[in-house]
């Protein structure tokens, strides 16, 4: 890793109240993104990815732990002035489309509304930038969307609109959280390419969170697994899809069919439902599922620790 990250989170942590103590959604996570790569975060259901974009973001105050966005340095503490410098930076698209824009509104008025507040009065420029996001949306002509309304686009065109709006101010950090999930498999590599681009051309750093695997080795070049509100293996993502090391990304990667990786594929089952974040299994919080557990993992919990140059595992195969 040459350059600063755009991104940094160190030992970052997010609880929420839950009956009886704290629900650790995010539970001390370390990662960095650099201009220009696709961080992937994958995990199942309730493994904290929301959470861990949306504390990123300052959506959620974090708990605990320090965030450091470039040019900025650290958020901790960081004053209103500093807040708005980094929401302009640093923006999100939803998995849901329909949720995202106002059903009122027309393309032209959504798009137009965070213009507005970071380039008051200046209505030359705001459609400008309006026009140049939307075109790098996949809208094109982007004038004929301006008067629509979201009931009068498909899933697919919606979920153009809400990218353009969250790039529109050229931001650094861009989270997508599960965008192409609610869309027909038929539109999701269209949208999927973007993501890509906006990386490769554009130089932002992206957090692409995703559930499904199989969508990660087209568009992520690093990939970190979460399981319990902790990252148990980080790699560049060729690596982890075809040589997992831990066993949940071992079970992870088993259980997407064809997916067409060079090597032998593990075959390792995941056994039982992920625990309720409220109540995380002591030592290593994946041992009641996983197969090759031992005495020590239900004793010490495993640190993230390097395997070679770039891949880091948490679990006590490998200390
Ligand atoms: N606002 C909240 N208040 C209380 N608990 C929350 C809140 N948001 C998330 N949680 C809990 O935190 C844990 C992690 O949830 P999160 O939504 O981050 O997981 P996820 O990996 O994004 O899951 P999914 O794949 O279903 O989107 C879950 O146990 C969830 O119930
Ligand atoms: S530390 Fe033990 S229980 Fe945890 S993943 Fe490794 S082998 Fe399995
Ligand atoms: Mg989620």
């Amino acid at each position: 890793m040459s350059a600063e990250p755009v991104i940094e989170a160190r030992a970052l942590r997010k609880s929420f109240p839950a009956r009886g103590g704290a629900l650790k959604a995010v539970d001390g996570i370390d990662l960095a993104i650099q201009a220009g790569e696709v961080l992937g975060l994958v995990g199942e259901s309730g493994s904290g990815k929301t959470t861990a974009g949306m504390t990123l973001l300052q959506l959620h105050e974090p708990t605990s732990g320090e965030i450091l966005f470039q040019g900025i340095g650290s958020l901790k503490g960081a004053n209103r002035r500093t807040l708005v410098a980094f929401r302009r930076q640093a923006q999100i698209v939803f998995q849901n489309p329909y949720e995202a824009l106002n059903p009122r509104e027309t393309v032209e008025q959504a798009l137009r509304e965070p213009l507005i507040i970071h380039f008051p009065g200046d209505k030359d420029a705001q459609r400008e930038k309006m026009l140049r996001a939307m075109e790098r949306a996949g809208l094109i002509p982007a004038e004929t969307y301006l008067s629509r309304y979201p009931h009068q686009l498909s899933g697919g065109q919606l979920q153009r609109v809400a990218i353009a709006r969250a790039i529109a101010l050229e931001p650094r950090f861009l989270v997508a959280d599960e965008p192409v999930s609610m869309l027909d498999v038929s539109i999701r590599a269209g949208i999927l390419n973007l993501i890509r681009r906006f990386a490769s051309e554009l130089k932002m750093a992206v957090l692409y969170i995703s559930h499904d695997l199989s969508t990660m080795r087209h568009v992520c070049s690093t990939i970190a697994v979460m399981y319990l509100g902790r990252i148990v293996e980080e790699g560049p993502a060729e690596q982890i899809l075809d040589a997992p090391l831990h066993p949940y990304a071992q079970a992870l990667v088993a259980a997407v069919p064809m997916m067409g990786g060079r090597g032998k594929r593990p075959r390792v089952q995941l056994a039982g439902a992920i625990p309720n974040a409220a109540e995380l299994p002591p030592g290593c919080r994946f041992h009641p599922r996983c197969p090759k557990a031992f005495a020590r993992c239900r004793e010490a919990e495993p640190q993230l620790r390097s395997i070679g140059e770039t891949r880091r595992v948490a679990c006590h195969l490998y200390d």
